[in-house]
C-alpha cells in the first residue's frame, strides 16, 4: 500500500471525486477525516471506507467558515495522531451571464473555491510544519482554471487563483517537506456536472442535458465525459513518496479537451 501510515483530510469529501478519491487514499492504507458541509454525506463516505475495511471518521465542516477549519484540523490530530495529507476538493459553481452576476454571487464562489482551499491548505501546513515530517496538499483546481468561461466566470476566476496559489504555497512550503500541487479535472460526471447541465438546460440556452453532453463530448479527444475514478492514480501519485520534487504543478486530467 503506497500511503500505510499517512493521515488525511478531505474536503468535499461527501460527493463525486473528493468522495472517490478519499476511497482511493484509504484503500492505499491512509487514515481519512472526511468532511463536508454536508455532514450526512460526508458520514456515508467514512462508512463505506469502514466497510471496505479503511480507516474513516467524518466530521462537518464549511471551508467558508474558519473555526471549522481549525476544528477539522484538530480532529484530524486527535483521532489519528497528526496530519500528513489534504485533499480540497470542496467547491461550487454558478453559472450566471455576465452582465447579471452580482458581487456577492462571485465572493461566494472565490470564499469556497479559493479562500477555503487556501485556508484549509494553511491551517493543516501549519500542522504539518510543527510535526516536522512534511505532508502532501492536493488542490482541485479545474480545466476551466486555465481559459475563461463566458457563462462561470467567476468560477473560472476562483479555479484560476487556486493554480496560482498552488504554485506560492508550494514554493513557501517544500522547504518544509510539504509539497503541493493541484489537478485540473475536465468534465467529470458528478452531482456538480448535473447541476451545470440543469442551469443549462433550465433555459439559459434552451437545449437538454443529452445535448450538452454530445456536445462536450465532441470536444473531448477521448470521446467520452470523465468519471470520477479517472483521477484516483493521480491524487494517490501526488500524495505519495514518488512525488516528492512535483512541486508546485497543476496536472489537466481532461481526456483531451480541445479549447477553440
Ligand atoms: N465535476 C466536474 O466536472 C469538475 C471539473 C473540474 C473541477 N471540479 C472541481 O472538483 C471539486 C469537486 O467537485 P465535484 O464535481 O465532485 O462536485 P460535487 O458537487 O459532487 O462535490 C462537491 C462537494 O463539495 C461540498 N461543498 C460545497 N460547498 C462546501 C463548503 N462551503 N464547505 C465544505 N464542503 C462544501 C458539497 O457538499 C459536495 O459534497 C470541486 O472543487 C469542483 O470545482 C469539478
Amino acid at each position: 500500500m503506497r500511503l500505510s501510515g499517512r493521515r488525511a483530510l478531505v474536503t468535499g469529501a461527501g460527493s463525486g471525486l473528493g468522495q472517490e478519491i478519499s476511497r482511493a487514499w484509504a484503500r492505499e492504507g491512509a487514515a481519512v477525516l472526511c468532511t463536508d458541509l454536508n455532514p450526512e454525506t460526508a458520514s456515508k463516505t467514512a462508512a463505506r471506507i469502514v466497510e471496505e475495511g479503511g480507516v474513516g471518521a467524518a466530521m462537518g465542516m464549511d471551508v467558508a467558515k474558519d473555526c471549522d477549519i481549525e476544528a477539522a484540523v484538530a480532529s484530524c490530530v486527535q483521532q489519528f495522531g497528526g496530519i500528513d495529507l489534504v485533499l480540497n476538493a470542496a467547491g461550487i459553481v454558478r453559472y450566471q451571464p455576465i452582465l447579471e452576476t452580482t458581487r456577492e454571487s462571485f465572493h461566494q464562489t472565490i470564499d469556497v473555491n479559493l479562500f477555503g482551499s487556501f485556508f484549509v491548505a494553511q491551517a493543516a501546513a501549519r500542522r504539518m510544519v510543527l510535526q516536522g515530517t512534511g505532508g502532501a496538499i492536493i488542490n482541485i483546481a479545474s480545466i476551466a482554471g486555465r481559459h475563461g468561461a463566458g457563462m462561470a466566470l467567476q468560477y473560472s476566476a476562483s479555479k484560476a487563483a487556486v493554480i496560482n496559489v498552488t504554485q506560492s504555497l508550494a514554493q513557501a512550503l517544500i522547504c518544509h517537506g510539504i509539497n503541493v500541487n493541484a489537478i485540473a479535472p475536465g468534465y467529470m460526471q458528478t452531482a456538480m456536472w448535473d447541476q451545470i447541465k440543469r442551469n443549462y438546460a433550465g433555459g439559459l440556452l434552451g437545449v437538454t442535458g443529452e445535448d450538452i453532453d454530445l456536445n462536450i463530448c465532441a470536444t473531448i479527444a477521448a470521446g467520452r465525459l470523465g468519471v470520477p475514478s479517472d483521477l484516483c492514480e493521480a491524487a494517490i501519485f501526488l500524495a505519495g513518496d514518488g512525488a516528492r520534487y512535483v512541486v508546485g504543478q497543476t496536472l489537466n486530467i481532461d481526456g483531451g479537451v480541445e479549447f477553440n
